[in-house]
């Protein structure tokens, strides 16, 4: 687990960049599912990048306007024997400051109360609009009273800002600490892959490889899935969010895995793996794979400081279309493929994303009109396709797909740490070489 001083360096850093901004960066609330069942909790990465605490409906004040030890505040849920008997410990308000940091903390009931006083004199209100109205309705309201007390306080908390630009900027980079568990969570995950691959067998049932992938997940100490998990047999691997997971495995047909662990401090995985259920790759399955492997691996080995991830996907975009033009699946020049996106029937999203405390991390790829350039300590999947149904019709122009190539979908993912020696795969347990995968 990453350890409370890590998250106070973080702090330091957030409070230092807020220059005079007071931030209010709210937790998670639980969310009923039905009856008396909530869904799993799922904290706020935001909040969690900040506090390392794991409890709902809190909210923490970054006031950096205040002297130091009242920088940090912490409302959290009060301990309360009797509730906590029914939905488990509570750290409460001494245990916030005890276990978690904290400079001060309330009971959260106080939070409307207190909000005001802790905001007077701060330059603005660092405040994410839009996803937290129970919070939000709290902070307008004293926003409201500060721009009401302007001219007899002097109190000069009256604009309100993004804190997401400053945070994310910061969640963008990985901290060594961080580097670990995201290794750490490819290797549980690579280690399901590696098991499945290894039990499946024609006839048995997506969800049955679905099984052994998530058992690995809660016995090698994760949370569970990252995401919903895909395990697609023959032409479901062309549905990119397939998660149905219940139909049979055919003989001659491949099955695609995209499946990540997320650790108990939230740090996830996302590979997938696309491999012939019966072991032998017939020739369309084994050619398609070669064009998506060789396009993968270059795609990686361009992962790079001063790259970006719109370079890295032009370049798995070029190898992938050079091959199905070799194979005869497009026809023109690479260029005007991709001038025409007369690919997209066959390769219909990007190669990556950020990758972190959220699976699709948060981080910007541009800046105006300038891609964000790959630098150390970044962390991106890699992950082009091919994907051949009835489903995408064929642009005017390009050429008419035999039967025989339709039902194969593949995707190749890894997680990639930009590094300046060269590109480090975070997940390179997962066996994706043609000889490592026949059985
Ligand atoms: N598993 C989600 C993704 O690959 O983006
Ligand atoms: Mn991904
Ligand atoms: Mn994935």
């Amino acid at each position: 687990m990453i350890d409370l001083h890590s998250f106070y360096k973080r702090r330091e850093r957030f409070l230092e960049q807020l220059e005079g901004n007071a931030a209010i960066i709210p937790a998670s609330s639980t969310v009923p599912h039905h009856a008396d069942c909530d869904y799993p909790f799922r904290q706020n990465s935001d909040f969690w990048y900040l506090t390392g605490f794991d409890e709902p409906d809190a909210v923490a004040l970054f006031l950096p306007h205040r002297p130091s030890g009242e920088q940090y505040v912490l409302f959290v849920l009060p301990k309360d024997p009797l509730i906590e008997v029914w939905n488990g410990f509570r750290a409460g308000v001494d245990g916030a400051i005890r276990d978690f940091g904290a400079d001060v903390a309330h009971p959260v009931n106080e939070f409307p109360s207190l909000l005001s006083g802790y905001l007077e004199g701060a330059e603005g209100i660092a405040f994410r609009v839009g996803q937290y109205p129970r919070v939000e309705k709290i902070v307008l309201k004293a926003l409201a009273q500060q721009l009401d007390m302007v001219n007899r306080s002097g109190s000069t908390a009256f604009s309100l800002i993004a804190p997401c630009p400053l945070l994310h900027q910061m969640r963008l980079y990985k901290g060594p600490e961080e580097v670990e568990r995201l290794r750490k969570a490819a290797r549980i995950s690579s280690k399901a892959h590696e098991l499945a691959r290894n039990i499946a067998r024609s006839g048995m049932n997506e969800r049955q490889l679905q099984a052994v992938i998530e058992q690995c997940f809660l016995d090698q100490g994760a949370r569970g899935p990252a995401y919903g998990s895909i395990v697609a047999g023959g032409d479901n691997a062309c549905i990119l969010h397939y998660t149905a997971n219940n139909a049979c495995l055919n003989d001659g047909e491949m099955v695609l895995i995209d499946a990540g662990c997320s650790l108990p401090d939230y740090y996830n995985g996302d590979i997938t793996r696309t491999f012939p259920i019966n072991g032998k790759f017939t020739g369309e399955q084994r050619a398609l794979y070669e064009v998506v492997l060789s396009a993968q691996i270059a795609a990686i080995d361009s992962v790079s400081p001063g790259q970006h991830a719109e370079g890295v996907h032009a370049t798995a975009l070029r190898v992938l279309i050079e091959g199905l033009i070799d194979l005869g699946l497009l026809k023109g020049t690479v260029d005007s493929c991709i001038e025409q996106d007369a690919y997209k029937h066959l390769y219909m999203h990007r190669t990556g994303h950020w990758l972190g405390l959220d699976v699709h991390d948060v981080g910007a790829y541009r800046l105006g009109e300038f891609p964000v350039k790959l630098d150390q300590g970044m962390v991106l999947t890699v992950e082009p396709g091919i994907y051949i149904s009835d489903r995408f019709p064929v642009p005017e122009g390009q050429p008419y797909i035999d039967e025989r190539w339709k039902g194969i979908g593949i995707r190749i993912e890894d997680d990639v740490l930009v590094c300046n020696s060269g590109p480090d795969i975070l997940s390179s347990d997962a066996k994706k070489s043609i000889e490592d995968i026949e059985k």
